[in-house]
Formats: structure tokens, C-alpha cells, sequence
């Protein structure tokens, strides 16, 4: 049987293959009360008929003063309910497992990067926001949601040594750095029980490869049941730059064919005991399989791919040609989706076929 289409375990859920949506963030979309759109509604429709196992949403802000884009959608506010509930819908209608990523920019919000440049007052608020906003997801029948701790947002700033630049009682030691990641997943798991689904988005580079174990190992302690691996604090992650072409701290072996976030998963993978996610360039199939199959990852993660197309999976499965993405130096689905040259390319294909 082809390993794509496997079921398999993530904690005690089963999804029903190991391939996973990760989080693309639609903020073109939103409102700014990070009210639904109907633009998420197709698309959210789209994330139901992947086919995929599971599929984490776009990042959410848990906090409306401190948006991590002006207009990404929110799940500060129990007036969100009902329009994220009509979201989780649409994404398990056909057994896909549906996923909220939860995220606060941090600094960033206050025209900074480092906690320096935030009010501390308000960063000490931000742990509750977190746990009341999965709360709430889970009230809109989410299966579970993302600790959003990469991309230089708030989590990633705390974690990383680079940017966790003051003195207060969160830093001085990774642990301590890490304890307050460790205090939200506690209380989302006291709050939300121990059927809903928490994860967690790491950096693989937090400052390095070795702190960033510790860290997966921390937050599975806690009771994270999936690490996801990506990147941690570097500018040019912040300038949507997705390339693999700068040092994320990691050696890489000789003839590794994969990216170094790849590779990062798989480090992380042999020092815990929990699934781990790898996502970036899993463009087709054989990629896909072969992760899996060397046991690099649990799951793999698909970005692009399925923006691209968002019958990837189907397609690929079914050993058909989806429309591969174009690797944009910068992707369009950041800023303008109608400009992304897989979509215009498979309009056309149906247009021709009528
Ligand atoms: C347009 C766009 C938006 C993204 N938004 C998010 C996000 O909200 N949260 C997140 O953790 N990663 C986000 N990412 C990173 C992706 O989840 C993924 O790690 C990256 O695209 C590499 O995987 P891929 O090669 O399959 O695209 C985004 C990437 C792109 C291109
Ligand atoms: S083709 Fe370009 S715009 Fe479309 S998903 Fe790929 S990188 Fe993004």
C-alpha cells in the first residue's frame, strides 16, 4: 500500500494519511476585525477536499490590539465563533483533521523585532491570550490548534536568545526562555482536556539545531503531541524568503537531498518522542514518499505545493500531474493570490477543457 495513503496516529487521533497542510497565512483575505471573508470560505472549502490528513490553518491573532498582520483572521473575541466555526466545517467535512495556528507578532507590533523594543506589561498578557484563543477554537469545533513559536513572531522572539533581549523572569537560560511557551501549552492543556490536539511550530535555528531539541524536548514535556519544524529568528524568513540558502546553524551531511528545514525535522524527530512535521520544498510525490518511508519526518508538510494546486494530494495519489508551483522568488499568496502563476495556469487548463 502506498505509504501516502497509510492511516496514521498523531497522539490518539488517526488521520487518515500523513500528509499534512501547513500553515499559510491568507492575509490578504481578512477583514480588520479578523472577521471570516468569503474569500476563506473557498478557500477553507478547497483545505476540506485536499484530501490531506490534517490541515493547519492560516496563523490566527489571539490579540486585536497587536494583530500579526492588520487583516489575518482573529480568535480574540467569542464574536469570532460562529464564523470560525463555519471554517472548521468546511475543513472536516471529508475527515481532515482541522488545526488553528495561534500567533502573536510580538515586537514586530510595536514597530520593533527584538522584546526591547515592546512594552514588557503587555507581553505578560499575551500568555492568557493564547490559552483563551484555543478555547475558543476548540468551542468552533477545531480539532485542536499550533503554538505558533517561528518566523520571528512573539514565541520565536522569546525563544531565540537573539531577540529575547531583556531582563525579566523568561530568559537568562533556555529553560527559563522556553518556560513561557511551556505555561501556555500547560494551561491550553488544562483548559482544553486531553482529547484536543496541541502542536507546536519550531525553528530549527533557535539559536542552533542543539538548543532547538531541548526546546521540542521541553514543550513535549509539557504536552505538545506534534512538533512541526521550520525556522526561528532570521530576518530574511521575516521578508517572506523561503530559499534554503542560508545557515540555519546546521551541519549538513554530505549528499543530505533535502532541505536544511528537512533536516532539522529529522534531528529533532530522533530526540523526541512525539510526531514531527517536515515541510518545505515536499513538492511531488517521490519527495513525499521518501521522507516517510526513510523515516526523516512522521508527516510531511505541504505549503506551496497546495496553494498551487489544491488538489495536490488527490492528484498526486492517484499518479496524475498536478500543477506544480512555480517556487516565486517571493510567493504571491503573501500579498496578491490572483498573480500566482500555478492558479492562472490551471483557470486556463479548465477554461480549455470546456
Ligand atoms: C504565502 C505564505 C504564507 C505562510 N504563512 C505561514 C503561517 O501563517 N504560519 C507558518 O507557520 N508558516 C507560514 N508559511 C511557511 C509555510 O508553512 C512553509 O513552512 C513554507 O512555505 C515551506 O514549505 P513549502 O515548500 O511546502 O511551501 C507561509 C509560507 C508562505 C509561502
Ligand atoms: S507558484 Fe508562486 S505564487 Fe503560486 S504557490 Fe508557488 S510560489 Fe506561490
Amino acid at each position: 500500500m502506498d505509504i501516502l495513503t497509510q492511516k496514521k496516529m498523531l497522539g490518539k487521533h488517526e488521520l487518515k494519511n500523513p500528509v499534512t497542510g501547513v500553515a499559510i497565512n491568507l492575509r490578504m483575505f481578512a477583514r480588520c476585525d479578523g472577521m471570516v471573508a468569503d474569500s476563506h470560505r473557498k478557500m477553507y472549502e478547497e483545505y476540506g477536499n485536499s484530501g490531506m490528513g490534517m490541515v493547519v490553518t492560516d496563523a490566527m491573532n489571539v490579540n486585536p490590539e497587536c494583530q500579526s498582520f492588520r487583516t489575518t483572521l482573529g480568535c480574540w473575541s467569542d464574536d469570532q465563533i460562529p464564523g470560525l466555526s463555519e471554517l472548521a466545517g468546511l475543513i472536516k467535512k471529508n475527515g481532515t483533521k482541522a488545526i488553528v495556528q495561534i500567533a502573536h507578532r510580538g515586537a514586530h507590533c510595536f514597530g520593533g523585532k527584538k522584546l526591547s523594543e515592546a512594552p514588557l506589561v503587555r507581553l505578560l498578557d499575551v500568555q492568557q491570550d493564547f490559552i483563551d484563543a484555543a478555547v475558543r477554537i476548540q468551542k468552533a469545533g477545531f480539532d485542536g490548534v499550533e503554538v505558533h513559536c517561528v518566523h520571528v513572531f512573539l514565541l520565536s522572539q522569546i525563544l531565540s536568545p537573539i531577540t529575547n533581549d531583556i531582563t525579566w523572569k523568561y530568559n537568562g537560560s533556555v529553560e527559563k526562555r522556553a518556560q513561557y511557551v511551556v505555561e501556555i501549552i500547560k494551561g491550553i492543556r488544562e483548559k482544553c482536556g486531553d482529547d484536543f490536539i496541541v502542536g507546536c511550530r519550531l525553528g530549527c535555528n533557535e539559536p542552533d539545531i542543539q538548543t532547538s531539541i531541548k526546546l521540542a524536548q521541553m514543550f513535549e514535556e509539557a504536552g505538545v503531541e506534534y512538533i512541526s519544524v521550520s525556522t526561528g529568528v532570521d530576518e530574511r524568513v521575516e521578508q517572506g524568503n523561503m530559499d534554503d540558502t542560508f545557515d540555519l546553524g546546521i551541519e549538513v551531511p554530505e549528499g543530505w537531498p533535502y532541505t536544511k528545514r528537512v533536516l532539522g525535522a529529522w534531528q529533532i524527530k530522533q530526540n523526541v518522542n512525539i510526531p514531527v512535521i517536515a515541510a518545505d520544498g515536499v513538492k511531488n510525490a517521490e519527495i513525499a514518499r521518501d521522507i516517510l518511508e526513510k523515516g526523516y519526518a512522521d508527516f510531511v508538510g505541504i505549503g506551496r505545493a497546495r496553494m498551487a494546486d489544491p488538489n495536490w494530494y488527490n492528484k498526486i495519489v492517484k499518479g496524475e500531474e498536478p500543477v506544480y508551483c512555480f517556487h516565486c522568488p517571493v510567493c504571491f499568496w503573501l500579498f496578491d493570490e490572483t498573480r500566482c502563476p500555478a492558479r492562472r495556469k490551471l483557470a486556463k487548463m479548465a477554461e480549455e477543457s470546456k
